[in-house]
């Protein structure tokens, strides 16, 4: 077990959970965190306010001196991705280039420094799996390759393939973190991610688009809870492994935005859409998520401190301040 992260890596660090994960780290000890980030889908606004920070501002697979930049480092959280349905289907092949060559070149640097790195998975490969509980022994079903939705979930699979695959022959420490529908401030509405498109939506008084018949539940994590999960595992060095980070308490996509409606006093109404129309052929998505959460919650003693209600009020807070 570690007793601090001095030096710290986060790519992916001015997106949302890794601006979230920077400032988490700097109020417990960390002294220096390098950022490498490309500025897609993150944001400088999420970071400015932070002392200490060194940024590569560039795509992983273009940094040229990749192993010189991070040799003085003690620990790598690897979340740089295209991310966000929206965003993928829009950008299949440089989300998949991202999400398999990026990795690849950080997990061969990371085993020639001997960093410990953390890598930050999704509920995604599970698929539409149809087990009650998802936990981390549950078997993925996937749907075909002609169905572009799948290729985030297979790459991120590849990732933990290849991160597991090197483990095992003694060259890689990984640590592997499957991230169930994460929420709170930073979070863009830019890219399909529910929740703050919802908010955003019901504060300006617009219709709540819904795709699908909203039956579909959701489960929900705190950022803030995400974040000091990935600290206590990077201290406490479960390597090759795999984790489940969520919250079991499930909502269906109707309930949510009736929920935020009612919490914004809003007047806006909600819209149904199908998939097909928003997306093409080439989109499904599982009727259910919920996470198993007992490995992480016995490991660390850690469980999700807050209830949704409470999640949306704050995001609600947040992004009225932030449309000002
Ligand atoms: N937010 C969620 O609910 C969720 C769920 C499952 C998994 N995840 C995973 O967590 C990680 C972080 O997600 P997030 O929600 O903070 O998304 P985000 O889009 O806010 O963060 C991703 C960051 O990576 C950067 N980036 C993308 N491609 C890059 C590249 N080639 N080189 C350098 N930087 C690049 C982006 O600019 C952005 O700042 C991702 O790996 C994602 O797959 C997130």
């Amino acid at each position: 077990m570690k007793n601090n992260l001095e030096k710290v890596i986060i790519t992916g660090g001015a997106g949302f959970i890794g601006s979230n994960l920077a400032e988490h780290l700097f109020e417990n000890g960390t002294k220096e965190i390098l950022i490498i980030d490309d500025f897609s889908t993150g944001s400088f606004k999420n970071i400015e306010h932070l002392e200490n920070i060194n940024i590569i501002d560039s795509r992983i697979e273009d940094v040229e001196d990749l192993e010189k930049q991070l040799s003085s480092y003690d620990f790598c959280f690897h979340l740089a991705a295209g991310v966000g349905v929206k965003y993928i289907m829009d950008n299949v092949s440089k989300a998949l280039n991202t999400n398999i060559e990026a990795t690849h070149k950080i997990f061969n640097v990371c085993s020639k420094l001997n960093i410990p790195i953390l890598i930050t998975s999704t509920s995604e490969v599970y698929g539409v799996s149809e087990d009650e509980i998802w936990t981390e022994e549950t078997k993925s079903l996937l749907g075909p390759p002609t169905k572009l939705r799948w290729s985030y979930a297979t790459s991120k699979l590849i990732d933990e393939f290849m991160a597991l695959a090197e483990y095992n022959d003694g060259n890689l420490n990984p640590i592997i973190v499957r991230l169930f529908n994460i929420i709170g401030p930073n979070q863009s509405s830019e890219f399909g991610m529910v929740v703050p498109k919802f908010v955003d939506a019901a504060i300006k008084g617009d219709e709540i688009i819904i795709h699908g018949t909203g039956e579909q539940t959701r489960s929900f994590t705190w950022v803030g809870d995400v974040v000091n999960y990935f600290r206590e595992l990077a201290l406490i060095e479960p390597y090759g492994e795999i984790f489940n980070i969520g919250q079991p308490e499930e909502i269906s996509i109707k309930e949510l935005a009736e929920l935020v409606i009612f919490k914004t006093n809003s007047s806006s109404k909600i819209k149904f859409i199908s998939h097909e129309e928003e997306y093409g052929k080439a989109f499904e998505d599982p009727m259910r998520r919920t996470p198993g959460i007992d490995k992480i919650v016995s490991l660390t003693g850690i469980k999700p401190s807050k209830k949704l209600e409470e999640m949306i009020e704050e995001i609600i807070n947040y992004r009225v301040n932030l449309n000002k």
